[in-house]
C-alpha cells in the first residue's frame, strides 16, 4: 500500500517512516530503469524547485537540477547573494513569499535551524540538501545503493570511521531505521551528537540491532559489510583543519583497516574525497569501492523524493 507523502518536508531522515523510506526506494528503482531505457517520466511537469545554496556543491546541486528537468519541472538556483536573506530579510518572510511562487525548496546551508524554520513558516515541501547537522538525501541514496547491491538491508553492519559529523548523524538515523547495525568510530572529542545517538538507539529497538559509538576503529570495522568515511574537515570548519587532521590521521581508511571488514565489504564515501587523508586510493579505487554508484544514485533517489513530496 502506498503512503501519501505529498506536501511532506524532508528535514531529517528521522522524519521518515520505514514505509516511506521503502516507497522512496521503490520509485527510485523504477525511475532509474526508465531513465536507462530512455522512457520519459514527467511526474513533475510544470513544477518549480527553488535551490538555495550558501555552501558549495557538486553532486547535490547538479543531481537535483538535472533531476527536476528529467521530471519535466524547472529549477531556480539561488546562491548566497541572490536573495534578500543576505540583506537581513527574515527566513519566515522569505519562506512565506517563496511558497507563493514555488512547488518545493531545496536548501544547503550551515545552521540546521534555518532549514527547520523554512519548513515551519512556508507552506511547500522543504528538502534538506545538507546542514551542519544532517545530510538525509545522501544517506537515502547510500542505503538504496546498498540495497541494490546486497538485495537486503536488514542485518547488515555499516562501520563509519572518522569525524562524527552531519553524514555520520544521518547514517545513524538511516541505518537504525532500516534494521542495519551501525558502529561509529571517532577520536575522542569528535563523537556524534548525543541526541542523535539517542534517537538511533531508540530506532534500533524495532529490529533489535546494535548502535555502537567507540574510539576503537578496529572493533568498529570488525566484520563490517560496509566501511564508510567522510572528510575530516567539513564545510565551515576550515580553520580547524590541522588539529582535525592530527586527531583523525589514525582513523584513515586504508588496506590495513579494511582487512578487518568482511571480504565482500563495500567502501562508501559521500564525496568529495580527500585522497591521502581520510581514505587512500588503494581503497577508494579498489573493486570493493562503490563511491561512484552512490554518487549516481543521488540523482535517482532525489527524483523519487521530489516526485513523492512535491
Ligand atoms: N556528497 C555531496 O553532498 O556532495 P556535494 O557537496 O558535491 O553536493
Ligand atoms: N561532511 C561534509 C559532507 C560534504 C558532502 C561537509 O559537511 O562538508
Amino acid at each position: 500500500m502506498s503512503v501519501n507523502m505529498k506536501g511532506k518536508s524532508l528535514v531529517s531522515l528521522n522524519d521518515l517512516s520505514l514505509e516511506e523510506i521503502w516507497q522512496i526506494f521503490e520509485l527510485s528503482g523504477s525511475l532509474k530503469e526508465k531513465l536507462k531505457a530512455n522512457e520519459p517520466h514527467p511526474l513533475l511537469q510544470g513544477k518549480t524547485l527553488g535551490m538555495i545554496f550558501t555552501k558549495p556543491s557538486t553532486r547535490t546541486r547538479v543531481s537535483f537540477e538535472v533531476g527536476i528537468y528529467q521530471l519535466g519541472g524547472y529549477a531556480l538556483f539561488l546562491g548566497p547573494k541572490d536573495l534578500q536573506l543576505s540583506r537581513e530579510e527574515s527566513i519566515a518572510d522569505t519562506s512565506r513569499v517563496l511558497s507563493r511562487y514555488l512547488d518545493g525548496i531545496l536548501i544547503r546551508t550551515f545552521s540546521h535551524k534555518d532549514v527547520v524554520d523554512f519548513a515551519t513558516f512556508g507552506s511547500i515541501p522543504v528538502i534538506n540538501g545538507l546542514t551542519d547537522l544532517m545530510h538525509p538525501c545522501q544517506i537515502l541514496a547510500d542505503l538504496f545503493t546498498i540495497f541494490e547491491k546486497k538485495r537486503k538491508l536488514r542485518g547488515l553492519k555499516l562501520a563509519y570511521v572518522g569525524d562524527g559529523n552531519n553524514v555520520a548523524h544521518s547514517l545513524l538515523h538511516g541505518c537504525s531505521k532500516v534494521g542495519m547495525h551501525i558502529s561509529v568510530a571517532t577520536p575522542k572529542g569528535y563523537e556524534p551528537a548525543k541526541e542523535i545517538v539517542q534517537e538511533a538507539v531508540e530506532n534500533a529497538k524495532q529490529f533489535g540491532t546494535e548502535v555502537l559509538i567507540t574510539n576503537d576503529y578496529y572493533s568498529a570495522v570488525k566484520d563490517a559489510d560496509i566501511v564508510y568515511t567522510d572528510t575530516w574537515t567539513s564545510m565551515g570548519q576550515e580553520e580547524e583543519e590541522k588539529e582535525r587532521a592530527d586527531a583523525m590521521k589514525v582513523y584513515q581508511v586504508n588496506n590495513v583497516l579494511v582487512s578487518h571488514a568482511k571480504d565482500d565489504y563495500f567502501f562508501m564515501h559521500c564525496l568529495p574525497a580527500h585522497r591521502g587523508q581520510e581514505v587512500l586510493d588503494e581503497v577508494a579505487d579498489s573493486p570493493n569501492s562503490v563511491i561512484f554508484d552512490e554518487a549516481e544514485n543521488r540523482l535517482h533517489v532525489q527524483k523519487a523524493i521530489m516526485a513523492l513530496i512535491m
